[in-house]
């Protein structure tokens, strides 16, 4: 599929997918959506991608909502439709089994934002601005803010956000949570580059299973959960990146993971 919306560049163990429609700050439209699911599964089928990143192309946003000019045509049944794609291509991005960091450099709205919220953590340049404006156009979040956002910053906060509609700059979204680190917006990339560079030093095989765990884990009650990390540690104990990671160890020298999955 050639991609008119989005841009993917994959380099060194790394894939940046870049949402490209700068001049409607990256709005979210059917077009946009779909090539993001099929990027989606062009790099869950890469076995040599360990990390993906999620950046807004522009200086201005990293996503601001879902397109508003779709959204207003919509009748509710079309509008269910249109929640129901949205939902299910950023639940493929939540499930994709390597770590995914949201580089947000810019607004995060409506779609926007539950767009960086199905992403393992987020790092945002400090001019971010984060927000749930749904509820000044008369509707809620569509794409999962409603259900991910309380899972992540509780229910209190979440609902302060999703019932004002208010922005929050970056550093009010760091000190809830939301965001793992900010920085200055020309020092973003550099940050977000270096963290992932770091994760793709890792064994794959391990990288998948520990996202796995801790996302089927949030799902349920701590034993399950327990019980989902014996089994994870133990398959991963199994795979060629653990022998060679024991073995560097004990053998005092660093250890080179080649990504394989079985032995
Ligand atoms: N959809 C479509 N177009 C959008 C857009 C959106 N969500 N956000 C911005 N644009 C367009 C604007 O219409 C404008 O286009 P024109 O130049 O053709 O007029 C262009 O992008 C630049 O935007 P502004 O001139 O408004 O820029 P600004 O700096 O004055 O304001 C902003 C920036 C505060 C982000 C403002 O654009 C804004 O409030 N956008 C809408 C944000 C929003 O409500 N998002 C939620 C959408 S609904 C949703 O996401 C539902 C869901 O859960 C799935």
């Amino acid at each position: 599929m050639t991609y008119s919306s989005i841009e993917l560049v994959r380099a060194d163990g790394i894939a940046t997918l870049t949402f490209n429609r700068p001049k409607a700050l990256n709005a979210l439209n059917t077009i946009l959506l779909q090539e993001l699911a099929d990027a989606l599964d062009s790099i869950a089928q890469d076995e040599t991608v360990r990390v993906l990143i999620l950046t807004g192309a522009g200086e201005k946003s990293f996503i601001a909502g879902a397109d508003i000019t779709e959204i207003a045509t919509l009748t509710p049944l079309a509008a269910k439709k249109f929640a129901q794609f949205g939902q299910d291509i950023i639940s493929k991005l939540q499930s994709l089994p390597i770590p995914v960091i949201a580089a947000v450099n810019g607004y995060a709205l409506g779609g926007g934002c539950e767009m960086a919220l199905a992403c393992d953590f987020i790092y945002a340049s400090d001019k971010a601005i984060f927000g749930l404006p749904e509820i000044t156009l008369g509707v809620i979040p569509g794409f999962g803010g409603t259900q991910r956002l309380p899972r992540l910053i509780g229910a209190s906060l979440a609902k302060e956000m999703i019932f004002t509609g208010k922005h929050l700059s970056a550093a009010e979204a760091k000190a809830i949570g939301l965001v793992n680190k900010t920085f200055a917006p020309e020092e973003l990339q550099a940050a977000v580059d270096a963290i992932s560079r770091l994760i793709a030093t890792k064994g794959k095989a391990s990288l998948c299973a520990a996202k796995q765990t801790v996302n089927q884990g949030l799902n349920g009650d701590l034993t399950t959960g327990l019980a989902i990390e014996r089994d994870a540690f133990a398959l991963c104990l199994a795979s060629p990146d653990a022998k060679e990671g024991t073995s560097a160890f004990l053998e005092k020298r660093k250890p080179v993971f080649t990504g394989e999955l079985h032995s």
